[in-house]
């Protein structure tokens, strides 16, 4: 138990303004207190530091989604005042009952699925033919779209015309050669194929001006929609710019001027409401259902998707393709060391406790998603269709605990509200990559006081089929690599190679 300071909300505000500054590395006069705190763009480390900062100065923590929650650094520093105010000492746990870390107000996501009516593909008879000569990409310089951009220059005769955040070109250029020669898919020979166009999904017409939105509206022939921010912590309100609004523009993009088939990359994360646990979930089958989806990502998920679907039954050409988690490359082992598995993998060694969970590993290899993904979206049977890119045969996450011992790591598993607590007291710095994502493991949302990761535990997952994709699939060399002992071992020496899995 930790008895609350007591501070005034300007002795809160000051000290936001400060440590803010701090954190970003600007003067305390470039913070604006009546700014919105996510246009600051704090990742969840940095969000982790701001909080444990907090927590030392009331004396408990609050949650961090409250920095998401609270428009500004003022409204905010009022809220955590009234909080110290209060008399009663409230636990530190993490997951904490307080008033300030209630969980936010249920959000109504089908009121969110509204796609502007001026977005209409017209009449469908300019529907492009052939083969396209000019590819636009979104997420080219993330993980998933590094492999898209090497399938397409191999499938494809096209230019790629990739959306990237940069200064300039030039600068947008080498983020994306970096990223692919990250992955080791860099191929010079297609270099000059990849063409950078400057922008943000989170801006009106992607953030690149009406005169070069006009120009790609009249020359692209189909667009790659792979861009989103991912991000366990934030809300729906932080994402929803990048990841919905940013699919409405790409959903404009695609209907002015000439109309372009949209393949979207959308999650098996739009079957995560609560409505679906223990039942089948089809390919084409229905959506409606978001009720408990609490993650603000899945939630921007399931909004995008619909949108595209809507845009669908408008008349634009689609296809929507759901990764589950996207794990590494099954041939070199590369992957993109940030995704959740791996987080939460290097924590539990550092830890050395596994929580014994019921979970299936719900993953596939990124060579077979980006395969799948260009493949299908060149089938004309495709259109329209959406894909479930799950793993049809997935393992139990005790598998991988078992390979990790196989390497000689030493890793128990123990009782998860067991390995909660351990998270909870033991894991206290930025050194373990749990801390960052303690919000997302510890939070308790709604009636059911459920964290996520409660969500994920197998009796309240939906069976997701694939079936239906492996049949498209099946005229093609495609096929999904087992999770076995080997997949695990060609992961693992990358991750020990790349540094990432030298535990002490
Ligand atoms: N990874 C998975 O396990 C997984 C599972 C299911 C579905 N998906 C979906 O697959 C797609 C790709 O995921 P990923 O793993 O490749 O993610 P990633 O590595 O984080 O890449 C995300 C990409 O989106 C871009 N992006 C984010 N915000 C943007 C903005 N405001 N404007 C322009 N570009 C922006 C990023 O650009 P910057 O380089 O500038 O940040 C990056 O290129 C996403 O749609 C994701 O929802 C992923």
């Amino acid at each position: 138990m930790t008895i609350k300071q007591s501070f005034t909300a300007g002795d809160i505000q000051v000290f936001l303004i400060s440590n803010l500054a701090e954190l970003l590395k600007v003067s305390t006069d470039e913070i604006d207190i009546k700014e919105h705190l996510e246009n600051y763009g704090l990742d969840s480390a940095q969000a982790m530091i701001l909080i444990s900062k907090l927590e030392k100065l009331l004396g408990f923590q609050p949650s961090p989604l409250l920095l998401w929650h609270y428009p500004n650094i003022e409204a905010l520093s009022q809220r955590l005042s009234e909080e110290v105010q209060e008399d009663s000492p409230i636990q530190k746990t993490g997951v904490t009952s307080s008033n300030a870390n209630a969980a936010p107000s249920v959000l109504d996501l089908s009121a969110e699925a509204v796609l502007d009516p001026t977005i209409h593909p017209g009449a469908a008879s300019n529907l492009p033919v052939g083969e396209p000569k000019n590819i636009f990409l979104t997420g080219g310089t993330g993980f998933l779209g590094a492999f898209v951009i090497r399938e397409l220059l191999q499938q494809t005769n096209a230019d790629i015309y990739c959306l990237v955040r940069a200064a300039n070109a030039e600068e947008g250029k080498s983020k994306l050669q970096k990223n692919l020669q990250q992955y080791a898919i860099l191929q010079e020979e297609f270099n000059s194929r990849i063409i950078p166009i400057v922008g943000d999904l989170s801006q009106p017409l992607l953030g690149v001006g009406s005169e070069q939105f006009q120009f790609l509206a009249a020359n692209i022939d189909t667009i790659y929609h792979s861009g989103a921010l991912l991000n366990y912590v934030f809300p729906y309100s932080a994402l929803k710019a990048a990841n919905v609004l940013g699919t409405q523009e790409v959903l404009r993009l695609a209907c002015q001027i000439k109309v372009k088939p949209v393949h979207y990359v959308s999650s098996v994360a739009v079957f995560e409401s609560t409505a679906y646990a223990g039942k089948v979930v089809k390919e084409q089958d229905e959506f409606n259902h978001w009720e408990g989806i609490y993650l603000g990502y899945s939630q921007t998920k399931w909004v995008a998707e619909k949108l595209v679907k809507i845009a669908r039954d408008r008349g634009l050409p689609v296809t929507i393709h759901r990764p589950p988690l996207i794990s590494g490359d099954s041939k070199t082992g590369i992957c993109n060391t940030h995704d959740f598995i791996n987080l939460m993998t290097k924590g539990c060694l550092q830890m050395g406790y596994f929580p014994d969970v019921d979970y299936m590993l719900d993953m596939s290899p990124v060579d077979y998603v980006s395969k799948a993904i260009v493949y299908l979206s060149r089938q004309k049977e495709s259109i329209g269709k959406a894909f479930n890119l799950q793993h049809p045969q997935p393992a139990a996450l005790k598998m991988l605990v078992e390979w990790i011992r196989s390497f000689g790591y030493s890793i128990e598993m123990i009782p998860y509200q067991k390995w909660q607590a351990e998270l909870i007291n033991n894991v206290s710095s930025v050194d373990n990559p749990l801390y960052t994502l303690r919000p997302f493991l510890l939070e308790r949302w709604s009636d059911e006081q459920v964290t996520i990761p409660d969500l994920y535990l197998q009796a309240r997952r939906p069976h997701i089929s694939c079936e239906d994709t492996l049949i498209a699939l099946a005229d093609s060399s495609i096929v999904c690599p087992p999770i076995d002992s080997q997949l695990f071992m060609t992961y693992t020496a990358y991750l020990i190679q790349s540094g990432f899995l030298n535990i002490a």
